[in-house]
């Protein structure tokens, strides 16, 4: 079943073409990676799925719902959840703290509510502690727990990043290259991660420069070459691509 549907996206900055005339669809549960090289699209289209860019043309469908005209906060309210390829962790807060701060979708409490900490606030801060252990755990961090964040080595911190982004119970995820500066036992933990995180149901949507891993645990992956769709496929049909090879290598094969 299809979660996300793009359909003839268009994203012009000025006289420059970002993306142009993409079409594409995400099946729920798969492992979908959009790869390209330097300056193809790639973060444009991440930033328009996230509703951090509005399309300059077509339209992007989540679960059935046209998600055009949506702020940030309510595309997140429909199950999308993100990560960024430069950190967004507070240093000096705790690891269960930095998740604890991704809860608030899903949680009700208003201000005066919390201010009078009622039982039903009490109970929900049991609730939002016992959910960020939970995506601690499943990151592989929860040991971690009430360690400083800025404390923590770059190949944990990308896994809190990713450990925040789950506390919102997002049903998809997309990151932006969460590979980047890994060393190759941290990219192995990446891997396995993401690959857990499929198990749990996510749908998820990666964007990511390392080939080895995308070839390693896409479903499907989006090809894009100046902002147009090279191919679509799975890793090994999108790998003898010759339109990729060509993009890649900048020669006929
Ligand atoms: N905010 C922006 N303003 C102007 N041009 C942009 C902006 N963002 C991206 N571009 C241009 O759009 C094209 C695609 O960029 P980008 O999406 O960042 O590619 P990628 O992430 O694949 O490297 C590039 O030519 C880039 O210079
Ligand atoms: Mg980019």
């Amino acid at each position: 079943m299809t979660i996300l549907q793009a359909v003839n996206l268009d994203k012009h900055f000025g006289g420059v073409a970002a993306v142009t005339d993409l079409s594409f669809s995400v099946t729920e549960g798969e492992i979908y990676s959009v790869i390209g090289p330097n300056g193809a699209g790639k973060t444009t289209l991440f930033n328009m799925l996230c509703g951090y860019y509005v399309p300059s043309g077509g339209s992007i469908t989540f679960a059935g719902k046209d998600l055009a005209g949506m702020e940030t906060h309510q595309i997140a309210a429909q199950g999308i959840s993100r990560t960024f390829q430069n950190l967004q962790v507070f240093y000096n807060m705790t690891v269960l703290e930095n998740v604890m701060v991704g809860c608030h979708m899903r949680t009700r409490t208003g201000l005066i509510k919390a201010a009078l900490r009622l039982p039903s606030v009490i109970r929900e801060e049991r609730q939002v502690r016992e959910w960020s252990l939970e995506a601690l755990t499943l990151c592989g961090l929860e040991h971690l727990a009430d360690r400083e964040a800025g404390s923590l080595p770059y190949g944990e911190l990308k896994r809190l990043e990713i450990a925040r982004a789950l506390a919102s119970d997002p049903k998809f995820l997309a990151m932006d290259e969460p590979a980047a500066g890994l060393n190759d036992t941290e990219t192995v933990e990446m891997r396995q991660l993401i690959q857990r995180l499929k198990e749990r149901g996510i749908t998820i949507l990666l964007v990511e420069h390392n080939m080895g891993l995308v070839m390693q645990i896409s479903d499907r992956v989006l090809v894009l070459g100046f902002g147009c769709l090279l191919a679509e496929g799975t890793p090994q049909e999108v790998q003898n691509n010759p339109a990729v090879i060509k993009a890649y290598l900048g020669e006929d094969v």
